[in-house]
Parts: C-alpha cells; structure tokens; sequence
C-alpha cells in the first residue's frame, strides 16, 4: 500500500484533447493542498496540436510519463492502454487514480485499476447519450460501475446514476471542471486576434466535426460537405479539422468552395476565441457544447442525441439533421447571439462557476485523509 497522505500519490490518466482540459483545474487545487500527484499521458493523442499544446497553455505540468499507445482499432488502443497502465499502476501503487470523461483511455485506466484495487474517481460521471453504438456511452458507463469516486458535472447525470443502482454516498455533484478551464481563461480569448492571425471575415460560422458518425463513412461526411457548401454560399466557414475526419472530408472537397476556411486542430485559447467570436458554431463535440452554452454563442449539434441535455435547457445548443443544417444556420444567423452566461444566474447551469476543480479536491482529500484527519487506507472500487 502507499505511503499516508499527503505523500499517498494521486494519478490523473489523460490521454485525448478534451481530458486536458477537464484535467487542468483538478490538477491545480490538489496541488494546492498539498497532494503528490503523478499526470500520466497515455499517448492516444499525440500531435502537438492534440495534446501538448494544451499543456503549454493551460497551466497542466509537463506528464511524468507518456505511455505512447497511439492510435488504432478500438480492440487495439485498448489493449495497448491496459498493458502500459497495469505497468504504470504496478509500479507506482497510486492512492487513487483519477480519469476524465469518456474516451479509451478513461475505460482503460478505470479498468486496470480497480482490478488491482485502487480507487478511482471519475469526473464527468453519469452523462448519458442512450446511444450504445458510440464508443463514449460504453467507456462512461463502463467506467461509473469500476469507480469509488462519481464526480457529476449536471445534475441530471446524478439521476441516471441513482437509476442504474449506483451508491448515492459515492456520487457528488460538483460542477463542471471543463467550464473552470473557459472562465479562469476567459481573458485571453481574443476574437480580434483570432480574425487577424487566420484573415477571417467579421461574420463567420466556425465548425467542429470528429464523431464517428459523421465522419467514417465517406458517403455520410460527402453529404454534410455539400450542406455545409451550401451553408458558405451564405457565410464564410471555417473549420478547425480534427485528424480523424481530415481525409474523407477533403475528399469530399470540402475545401473546394471559396467560403470555407480548413486550418489545423487550433490550440485551445485560439480555438476558444474562434467560438467567441463566432456567429454560430456547427458540431458534434461534447466539450463545444458545453463552451457555446457559458459563451451564448449557438451551437447546432449534428447528432440525433446529446448526453449533455442541459446545454438545450440552460444553453444555446439545438440538435440537428445534416438536412436541416442551412436552415438552421440561416435562423440563427437571423436571431442573433444570446448574451454570455452569468456564472451563478437561474438560468446558467448550476454549479458552472469555475469551482468544479476545487470541489473534487476537497472531496478526493477527505476521502484520502479519513472523517477523523487521519490517514485513510484506499479503500477498494465497487465493493468497498
Ligand atoms: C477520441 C475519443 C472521443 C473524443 C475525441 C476527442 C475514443 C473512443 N474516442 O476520438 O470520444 O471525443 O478523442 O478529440 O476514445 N489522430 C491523429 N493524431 C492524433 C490523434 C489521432 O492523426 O494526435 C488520428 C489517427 O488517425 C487516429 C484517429 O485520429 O486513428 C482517431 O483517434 P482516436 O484517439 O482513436 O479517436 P478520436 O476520433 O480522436
Ligand atoms: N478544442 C481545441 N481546438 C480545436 C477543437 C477543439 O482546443 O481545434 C477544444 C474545445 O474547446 C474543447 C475540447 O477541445 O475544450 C473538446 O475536444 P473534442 O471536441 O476533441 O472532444 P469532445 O469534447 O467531443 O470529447
């Protein structure tokens, strides 16, 4: 067993973009109260426009290790993230592991070590899309059964864990840790800046797309293309592209209409700014809804679901066909941007108020040190 807290090391996974993001502020308030921490990059992104960029912006310490799995089929990715984190676990003997979201690699680590009994918390626990054919809803809903720790960003995720028989002591509504990184951020998004470095127009869409759904079968991502070409007959596009969708979309010819503007994966204050300063914004990433819902800026999402509802409610976000995406562009072109959300206000989700990170360390801590101050051994995952 390890060494008594504060001593007792706290291993963040990480591996793909948006973890970064959620990582950062959880990472920041164990620090401060003192906690050892170990940041394990598991490698699934690698590029340094997928993964090191945000570090270097974002305040995240450098990973201790980088596990290098790299990409492949989902049995391949998966199967190389369980040998390098069983090592990485095996070796260093965490006092918990901590995993973020809903990507292989936050499966992967929640597997291995619950079965080497380390406690584990997951921070965006109980989303829920119902959609079993993406990948997202089988890592999250896997990785809430094998955690000690639920860390709920919403409070309707808190009811599907209380429906799925999950122990109520062990889920805690905390916030979002997502929405910590945006507003702790908030001045350095410069749509100004943005527009300069990139020669954009005052009036743009920006657009997002990576899921699977969308972007796999060459005949589906040739449909969006010429919706979205009919789109930039109207507006100027322009699209951040996300490695997974870069071929099909260019063969598509996406890039083939003088309104559409493809650039790399930006990093994460550019790629924030761009949404700022956006009229709307088209995409399928769970992070950018969330992002355009604290910004007012409209989100259409091209998917028939969403596991984060309280974007529609309390947000700017509206699920779409690929049919309906001219349309819905030209409506919300017409009715203009909301004003950006106030941290607190009824109408804002609850609890985004940029103490997600604090509040999960308040919670890790107590967990580490025991009711009574003192140093608690870990206790086990489900059973415990
Ligand atoms: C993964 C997550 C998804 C998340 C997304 C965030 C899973 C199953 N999916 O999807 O939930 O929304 O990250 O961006 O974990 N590639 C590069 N460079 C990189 C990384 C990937 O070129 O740095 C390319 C490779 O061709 C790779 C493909 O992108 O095969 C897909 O990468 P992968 O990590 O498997 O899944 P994502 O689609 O990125
Ligand atoms: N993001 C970024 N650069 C980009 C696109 C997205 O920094 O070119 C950020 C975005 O602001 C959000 C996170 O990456 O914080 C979301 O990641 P992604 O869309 O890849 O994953 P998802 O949220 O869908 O899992």
């Amino acid at each position: 067993m390890p060494a008594s807290w504060p001593h007792a090391e706290i291993v963040h996974v990480v591996g793909a973009r948006p973890n970064f993001v959620k990582a950062a502020p959880v990472v920041a308030a164990l620090a401060r109260r003192g906690h050892a921490q170990r940041v394990v990059h598991t490698g699934q992104h690698y590029d340094d426009r997928m993964s090191a960029v945000f570090f270097r912006e974002l305040g995240l310490p450098r990973p201790d290790v980088d596990l290098g799995v790299g990409s492949g089929s989902h049995g391949e990715q998966t199967a190389a993230l369980l040998i390098g984190l069983e090592r990485e676990f095996a070796a260093r003997s965490p006092a918990f592991v901590i995993v973020y979201g809903d990507v292989n690699s936050t499966l992967a680590a929640a597997l291995v070590a619950a079965k080497l009994h380390i406690p584990v918390a997951h921070v965006e626990a109980g989303l829920r899309s119902f959609d079993w054919t993406m990948p997202e809803e089988v890592n999250r809903r896997l990785t809430d059964q094998l955690s000690r720790l639920l860390f709920a960003t919403s409070p309707e995720a808190v009811g599907h864990l209380a429906n799925e028989g999950v122990d109520v002591d062990r889920v805690h509504f905390v916030g979002n840790p997502m929405i910590d990184t945006l507003l702790a951020n908030l001045d350095r998004f410069d749509p100004a800046a943005v527009r300069a470095a990139h020669e954009l127009p005052e009036r743009y869409v920006a657009a997002t797309l990576h899921r699977p759904a969308n972007v796999d079968d060459p005949e589906v991502a040739a449909r969006l293309v010429a919706r979205l070409h009919e789109v930039a007959d109207t507006v100027d596009i322009v699209m951040p592209v996300h490695p997974r969708g870069r071929a099909a979309f260019l063969a598509a010819g996406l890039d083939r209409h003088p309104r559409v503007r493809l650039l790399d994966p930006l990093g994460y204050i550019e790629f924030v700014a761009l949404v700022r300063g956006a009229a709307a914004v088209v995409t399928d990433s769970g992070g950018v809804q969330e992002e355009t819902t604290m910004l007012g800026v409209p989100c259409l999402t091209l998917r028939p679901n969403t596991e984060r509802p309280i974007t529609i409610t309390h947000g700017t976000n509206q699920l779409i066909t690929e049919a309906e995406l001219p349309a819905s562009v030209a409506k919300v072109l017409a009715d203009g941007r909301r004003r950006a959300a106030d941290p607190g206000a009824s109408d804002t989700p609850p609890l985004w108020d940029g103490r997600a990170g604090e509040r999960i360390a308040a919670i890790v801590s107590a967990e580490l040190v025991g009711p009574d101050g003192a140093a608690a051994a870990p206790s086990g995952a489900a059973g415990s």
